[in-house]
């Protein structure tokens, strides 16, 4: 059984799963902590050094940083890699809402880096029929959300020769091996397992009970017959961020019983809330985020209003003491989205000393965000119906490895 199981939220200090993310009161979330609840492997330079090693390309920006934080069995997918081959990626996202907050670009842009850096198919799902159980959206709400965050997530620059995205609805009905995977799972799953897992109980529909081997299937090449036919060997690696470890704990406990590699992990930490790092970004709560559709306006004002300062109350106390970076939101949100690692030295010093005030620091993230977030709108404009029907249609993809 893969540690971490079958204990979860005993102790009431902070709790991580699909579907909650909140610190100890007032606390950080402890992401040393999780690594050791969870059981998985902290991510350490020497595995960033060999990533850089084996695709020639600099580390990405969420690697060098140590936002990808956590890993399970990444070293396995290197290994096998560096002896010629090659592996496909598998992400996700509950289309729960219209817009995407930056937190939820976080893994996507890793992702096309990734796909980019080692020239790899990517399977993408989006898993409207779990929205449909856990929130109170209809089918046909959840599909037609599903379709318009296909159109965030194509922005994102992915490959269409090396991409498949896939609704639930439309794909997993269709297809016979998908399904079949997701018998075999469930069968190797006790109802005990689920409820020690994901803390089901005896209130929830069975739909919540049934719905994790839907996203373990996607680990298994078998479940993509138009994409990896006789190529029962490929390895998975899953980049997400750890509040999804739950599922793939599941999914790797059942993989060796079913004859299936395990599927390997890379895990990132949080973009935070803009209230602090208790939580994370999370879209049921605006105040808390910063969406892709937001202005330049609402990103300066929410920034201004919302985001917390480790700086000091008064200006004579900042210049004497200096801000708190550890708990300094604008710091924590540069260090994600501000690639030049000088600047980011640069303010961290001379805020951290007081020479610079919270205002000048607010400014230049909000000048940041703006550009990223602009960047995405002009690119997701330029999404139409048809590339959203190509990104999904059921195909072969010829050169997915070249
Ligand atoms: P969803 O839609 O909640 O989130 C999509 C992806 O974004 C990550 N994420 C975040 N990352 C950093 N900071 C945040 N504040 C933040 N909020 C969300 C999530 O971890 C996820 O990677 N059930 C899944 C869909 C899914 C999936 C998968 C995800 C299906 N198969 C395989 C990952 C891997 C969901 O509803 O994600
Ligand atoms: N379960 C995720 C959520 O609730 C969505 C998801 C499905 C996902 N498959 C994935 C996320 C694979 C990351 C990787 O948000």
């Amino acid at each position: 059984m893969e540690k971490g199981e079958d204990k979860h939220e005993e102790e009431q200090d902070q709790v991580v799963n699909p579907w909650e993310v909140t610190a100890k009161d007032g606390g950080k979330i402890d992401y040393d902590k999780l690594i050791d609840k969870f059981g998985c492997q902290r991510l350490e330079e020497p595995l960033v050094d060999r990533v850089q090693r084996l695709t020639g390309r600099p580390p990405h920006v969420f690697l060098r940083r140590g936002v990808f934080f956590a890993h399970r069995d990444f070293d396995e997918i290197l290994n096998a890699y560096e002896k010629g081959k090659k592996f496909y990626l598998y992400t996700g996202r509950g289309p729960s809402s219209e817009a995407l907050h930056l937190g939820h670009l976080v893994p996507f842009m890793f992702t096309k880096y990734l796909q980019d850096a080692f020239k790899v198919p990517l399977v993408i799902q989006l898993t409207d029929d779990e929205k449909c159980m856990w929130k109170n959206l209809s089918v046909e709400e959840c599909q037609r959300l599903a379709r318009e965050n296909a159109k965030d997530i194509i922005a994102c620059g992915f490959d269409i020769t090396k991409t498949f995205i896939f609704s639930d609805f439309d794909y997993v009905g269709g297809n016979r091996s998908f399904y079949k995977n997701m018998v075999r799972i469930a069968k190797c799953v006790t109802y005990n397992k689920v409820v020690g897992i994901f803390g089901f109980s005896g209130e929830d529909h069975i739909g919540k009970v049934g719905f994790p081997p839907i996203q373990a299937a996607p680990s298994f090449p078998s479940s993509f017959p138009h994409l990896f036919s006789g190529k029962d060997d490929l390895r998975c690696l899953i980049p997400c961020a750890i509040d999804q470890d739950p599922y793939f704990r599941m999914t790797r406990d059942v993989a060796p019983r079913l004859g299936y590699h395990k599927p390997s992990l890379i895990e990132s930490s949080f973009f935070p809330a803009l209230q602090g790092e208790t939580g994370k970004m999370s879209a049921s709560d605006p105040n808390s985020a910063i969406y892709v559709t937001d202005s330049a306006k609402v990103i300066k004002n929410k920034i201004n209003k919302y985001a917390f300062s480790g700086g000091q109350d008064s200006v004579e106390k900042h210049r004497e003491l200096g801000a708190n970076l550890e708990v300094d939101i604008p710091v924590k949100y540069l260090s994600f989205f501000l690639e030049d690692d000088a600047e980011l030295e640069h303010i961290k010093t001379e805020y951290g000393a007081g020479r610079m005030l919270t205002g000048e620091v607010k400014k230049r993230l909000a000048d940041v965000l703006t550009e990223v977030v602009d960047r995405h709108r002009a690119a997701r404009a330029a999404v139409t119906e048809e590339m959203v029907d190509a990104f999904m249609a059921v195909r072969p993809l010829p050169n997915m490895f070249d």
